[in-house]
């Protein structure tokens, strides 16, 4: 049987592929490249020695969909394609509910037509907005602070729905929190379009000269060192959460939602100084102000994913950024080299 996934060429799709073929299964990737190329999946075959058929086109299209379904015996999906930049979401809202929500929409219909019912959605910690304490739990309230954040709580309430009004329907949603970090062989990791919007592959960038220097959005908040804390969690980690997550819905019918992260927040000069402890090299930077929709501290209690799926986190931060520091130092141009 067969894994579509959707998106597969991105940075956690990529990985998480790596770690399904690793596994032994049998792999069929839907990607656009509207944010990746297929240079990523050459790399992930070679990597793991295996095939993996891999198919340009889109979540939105529903023929093609019907078509993968009939033409491949796939038994599960894992949906990773989308969009993801925040900042742009509140720019272009509608790119984002077209790609987010009505390309799930449209997946999800093609899943019932074939009678694939087993379905994982890459989540996010943004549903629990701005929470009132830490570590959150599963059970916080969700709520949403910006148009990206809202595609993905709508596509978590059309899951609850749909797994509500059908029995057969055995869906996992996956709450990442902060992914970082890249495939220790420094061959696959995070590619970002233009300027990143997150903190590490802004960090990277400025070890490898491409930017001059970080901004650190804000040093008064209200935490040890003022600075912005979050639960940073390797992507080699992230991607196994993916396979416990398969392995799980296999006898769990519903739609059950699981925080994927460490436990363990970090602020970003914490970041900054364990970065520069595994590269050797300087991070220049200056305080700059807070950016707007930035909470002060997310972090997860990852306890039920450990108690339900049997995962946790093994990679620590400094392989994260040992890692980060390997990809980027090896690819300063990403894929395109
Ligand atoms: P990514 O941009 O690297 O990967 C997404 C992939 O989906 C890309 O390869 C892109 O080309 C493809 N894609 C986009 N729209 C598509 C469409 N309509 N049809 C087919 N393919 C399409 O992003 P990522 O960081 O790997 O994130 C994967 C998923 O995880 C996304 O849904 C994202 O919202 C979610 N997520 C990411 C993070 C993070 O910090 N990276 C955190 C929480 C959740
Ligand atoms: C981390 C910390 C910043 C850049 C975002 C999305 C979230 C999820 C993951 C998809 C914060 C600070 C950052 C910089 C900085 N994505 N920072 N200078 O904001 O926690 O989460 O990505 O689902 O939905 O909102 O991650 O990496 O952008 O920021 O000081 O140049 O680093 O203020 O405290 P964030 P991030």
């Amino acid at each position: 049987m067969t894994v579509l996934v959707t998106g597969g060429a991105g940075y956690i799709g990529s990985h998480t592929c790596l770690e399904l073929l690793n596994d032994g299964q049998d792999v069929l990737v839907l990607d656009n490249y509207s944010n990746s190329s297929a240079e990523s999946l050459t790399r992930v075959k070679a990597l793991s020695g295996k095939s993996l058929t891999f198919v340009r086109g889109d979540i939105r299209d529903r023929a093609l969909l019907d078509t993968l379904f009939q033409q491949y015996r796939i038994d599960s999906v894992v949906h990773f394609a989308g969009l993801k930049a925040v900042g742009e979401s509140t720019e272009q809202p509608l790119a984002y509910f077209d790609n987010n929500v009505a390309g799930s929409l449209t997946l999800l219909q093609a899943m019932q037509e074939a009678k694939v019912f087993r379905f994982v959605f890459s989540s996010s910690a943004t549903v629990y907005g701005d929470p009132a304490t830490v570590p959150i739990l599963e059970s916080f309230p969700l709520s949403v602070t910006n148009p990206y954040g809202r595609t993905k709580l709508m596509v978590e309430d059309m899951c609850r729905d749909l797994a509500a009004s059908d029995a057969r329907w055995q869906i996992a949603l996956l709450r990442y929190f902060n992914p970082v970090g890249a495939h220790p062989s420094g061959t696959i990791g995070e590619q970002p379009n233009g300027i990143p919007n997150n903190l590490v592959p802004y960090i990277t960038q400025v070890a490898i000269g491409q930017r001059a220097f970080l901004s650190v959005f804000g040093d008064d908040y209200d935490t040890a060192d003022g600075t912005g804390v979050r639960d940073y969690l390797h992507v080699v980690d992230l991607a196994q959460g993916h396979l416990k997550a398969l392995s799980k819905i296999q006898t769990q019918p519903g739609c059950v939602a699981y925080s994927l992260g460490t436990g363990q927040g970090y602020s970003v000069l914490d970041m900054i100084t364990a970065f520069e402890k595994a590269s050797g090299q300087k991070i220049p930077y200056q305080v700059a102000p807070r950016r707007p929709g930035d909470i002060a501290c997310c972090y997860a209690d990852p306890s039920f994913a450990a108690q339900e799926l049997g995962w946790r986190t093994t990679k620590g931060l400094d392989e994260m950024m040992a890692d980060s520091w390997r990809w980027q130092s090896q690819n300063p141009n990403g894929y395109g080299k």
